[in-house]
């Protein structure tokens, strides 16, 4: 019979074998959410300057000219939130960027240029500055610029969600483009008509089969709703639709589009998830945790899960800020909560 145990040669022990008491560690059931990801801006007047030297610094081979925004709190993770990556990416005239296919799906917001196009499943799909391209889970995609336009996008990714649940796939197509099988934007032609969708498709896919929500078709709703009183915390914001069925446009990325309006200051709130937010026109300024951002065109501003967060209009003109979040997968979990500030 071994001698009884002290306190202290218990733990070794356990701790030699891979185990600890809940009383040691308990205090990492928190109250809240206690994300290590940090608010935090990335300004256009850096970003635009990232982008001109990567033209020359860096060729596009077999991997995209994609600078991945790494949240500061996150040590060197590839992560703009806990579950979320955006990224800057650009073009330049004549460039393609090889055929690959991932399990993290993606997003594309297209900040500046026209004219360049991302071939989704054998759809090619033209890019328009405000524009939102969708390239869902497992599907080929490649991009290619021929226009004369630098075109530069902002790429949003569920890779930390991905990579947390060990479900990254990838795999890259043997043709760099390879050959187109449906009509150019076609899945807009098909989906792409707001309320009325057609009955005699039979596919029912998770993802939204709509790959363009034109940024033209974004403003009108944005401006036929201008009036209305909208959500005291986001204003008059727009979530982008599933074709199909109505929910998110992906399984597990939401996409908003939110307009304040000139001298709009609104309400503070937290919400249980993360969001990226890209400033598409107009200037403000949002309070993170304490924290504030003065933001402008093209900043991208990381936001993380649980943290309190007011926007407010500061210039003259109406602000618009395009966004992409994880709600889908809190809602699909039950997992969603919000709290506004008494
Ligand atoms: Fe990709």
């Amino acid at each position: 019979m071994n001698a009884p145990a002290t306190e202290d040669s218990f733990h070794k022990l356990i701790h030699e074998n891979y185990m600890y008491g809940l009383w040691e560690i308990a205090s990492q059931m928190t109250p809240h959410p206690r994300p290590e990801a940090v608010p935090w801006q990335w300004k256009w007047s850096l970003l635009e300057r990232v982008v001109k030297e990567s033209c020359t610094a860096v060729p596009v081979g077999d991997e995209r000219r994609a600078m991945q925004l790494f949240n500061p709190g996150l040590n060197g993770q590839w992560a703009t939130t806990g579950t979320l990556i955006a990224a800057v990416q650009v073009l330049l005239p004549g460039e393609v960027a090889r055929a690959h296919r991932h399990s993290p799906a993606a997003i594309r917001f297209i900040m500046q240029g026209n004219g360049a196009y991302t071939a989704v499943e054998g759809e090619k799909v033209i890019m328009r500055e405000g524009d939102l391209v969708l390239t869902p889970s497992w599907q080929w995609h490649d991009h290619g610029n021929e226009s004369g336009d630098i075109v530069v996008w902002m790429d949003g990714l569920d890779v930390p969600l991905t990579k947390a649940l060990n479900a990254i796939f990838f795999e890259m197509n043997a043709e760099i483009r390879p050959r187109a099988t449906k009509p150019v934007n076609g899945s807009k032609s098909l989906y792409g008509h707001g309320h009325l969708a057609p009955t005699w498709t039979r596919e029912r896919p998770k993802f939204s089969p709509l790959m363009l929500y034109s940024w033209d078709q974004t403003m009108q709703a944005l401006h036929a709703l201008r009036d209305r009183d909208g959500s005291p915390y986001e204003g008059i914001s727009l979530e982008y639709t599933h074709a199909l069925s109505g929910g998110p446009v992906l399984p597990t990325i939401g996409c908003r589009v939110q307009l304040i309006r000139a001298g709009e200051k609104l309400k503070a709130r937290r919400v249980a998830g993360s969001s990226v937010f890209c400033v598409r026109q107009g200037r403000g300024r949002s309070v993170i945790e304490g924290k504030a951002f003065e933001w402008s065109r093209n900043d991208i501003v990381a936001v993380p899960s649980w943290a309190l967060l007011e926007h407010a209009n500061t210039g003259s003109e109406d602000a618009i800020l395009f966004s992409i979040n994880d709600r889908p997968v809190f809602e699909a979990l039950g997992l969603y909560r919000e709290e506004a500030l008494a």
